[in-house]
C-alpha cells in the first residue's frame, strides 16, 4: 500500500501564546509544531490548564500567536485580517463546543440551516441539506421542536448537523461530550468516527476521556504549553488502555503526577 503521501491540512509552527495577565506576562503555549493530515481523527489530550483551548483558538484564527504560525489548507491564517480570518474559518472550519449556543427564536431545523442562509443559499435549498444532516445525526424527528427542549447529548448532535452543513475540510471539536453521560457521548464520538473513517473528515478534538484516545489516527499529550508526545493509532489504543487501568476511570483530569510531568517535559 501507498504510505504518507496524504496531504497536510493543517500545521502549526512554533506557536507561542503570551498572555498579560495585571502586569505578568504568562506564557501559555510555549512552542507547539504539529501536522495534521486530510482524513486524520487528531486528539489533543493533557492536564486542564495545560494550553489545549488555547491551542484550538490559535487553529481557529480566534486568538493570534505571539510568534508562529498556523497554516490551514497550505494558506497561511495568521497574516489573515480578522474579517478574512472569520471568513476562511466559515468556509473551511466546522466547529462543536461543550455546550452549543443557539438562536433562541429558532427552532432545530431553522438553526441548522442558518449558517447557509447566511452565506446566500435559498432558504428550501437550505433546509433540505440541513434535514439530510440531521437524518445523519439521527435527529430528523426532532427538526420542529426546539433546541433547548432537547437533552444535551440531543443538542450535541445537533451541534454537529450545523458545522456539518457547511462540508467543512475540519471539524474542530473542544470537548464535546464535557457535559454529557457516557452513553450520549459515546453516541456522539461514534458518529465523529463515522465521518472520519466512512466520509474521510478531518477531525480536531480535544478530551478529557480516556476511552476516545483510541479513535486517535494522531494523539497529541500536551503539558505546560508544550507537546510532550505524539503517537499514532496503535499506540493511541495503548495509551488509552494504560492509564484507563492506572487511573481506574475514564477521565484522564487528574491522572498525571507530578513525576509524570516531570519526566516529560522537555524544556
Ligand atoms: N485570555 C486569557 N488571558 C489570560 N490567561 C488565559 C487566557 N486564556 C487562557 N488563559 C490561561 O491559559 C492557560 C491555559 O488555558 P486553556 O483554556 O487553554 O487550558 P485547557 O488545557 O483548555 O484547560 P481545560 O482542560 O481546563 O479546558 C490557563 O492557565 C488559563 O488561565
Ligand atoms: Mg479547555
Amino acid at each position: 500500500m501507498m504510505k504518507d503521501n496524504k496531504q497536510v491540512i493543517l500545521e502549526t509552527q512554533d506557536v507561542k501564546i503570551d498572555f498579560k495577565v495585571g502586569d505578568q506576562i504568562v506564557t501559555v503555549l510555549k512552542g507547539i509544531s504539529l501536522k495534521i493530515m486530510k482524513g486524520d481523527f487528531a486528539v489533543i489530550f493533557g492536564p486542564s490548564g495545560c494550553g489545549k483551548s488555547t491551542l484550538l483558538h490559535c487553529i481557529l484564527g480566534m486568538e493570534r500567536p505571539t510568534s508562529g504560525k498556523v497554516l490551514i489548507d497550505g494558506e497561511d491564517i495568521s497574516v489573515m485580517t480578522e474579517d478574512e480570518i472569520v471568513k476562511f474559518r466559515k468556509s473551511r472550519v466546522g466547529i462543536v463546543f461543550q455546550q452549543a449556543i443557539w438562536i433562541k427564536s429558532l427552532n432545530v431545523i431553522e438553526n441548522v440551516s442558518f449558517p447557509n442562509i447566511l452565506k446566500g443559499m435559498k432558504k428550501e435549498e437550505a433546509q433540505k441539506l440541513a434535514m439530510d444532516t440531521l437524518e445523519e445525526v439521527r435527529l430528523k424527528d426532532w427538526a420542529d421542536h426546539h433546541p433547548s427542549s432537547l437533552s444535551s447529548g440531543q443538542q450535541q448532535r445537533v451541534s454537529l448537523a450545523r458545522a456539518l452543513t457547511l462540508d467543512p475540510l475540519i471539524i474542530v471539536a473542544d470537548e464535546p461530550t464535557g457535559n454529557l453521560d457516557t452513553v450520549a457521548g459515546d453516541e456522539l464520538i461514534n458518529l465523529l468516527a463515522k465521518l472520519n473513517t466512512e466520509m474521510g473528515k478531518t477531525i480536531i478534538m480535544v478530551t478529557h476521556d480516556l476511552e476516545y484516545l483510541k479513535f486517535a489516527t494522531k494523539l497529541f499529550h500536551i503539558i505546560d504549553g508544550l507537546l510532550v508526545e505524539e503517537f499514532g493509532n496503535k499506540e493511541a489504543i495503548k495509551m488509552s488502555e494504560t492509564l484507563k487501568t492506572k487511573k481506574g476511570t475514564r477521565t484522564a483530569v487528574t491522572v498525571y503526577d507530578k513525576n509524570y510531568i516531570k519526566a516529560n517535559k522537555k524544556e
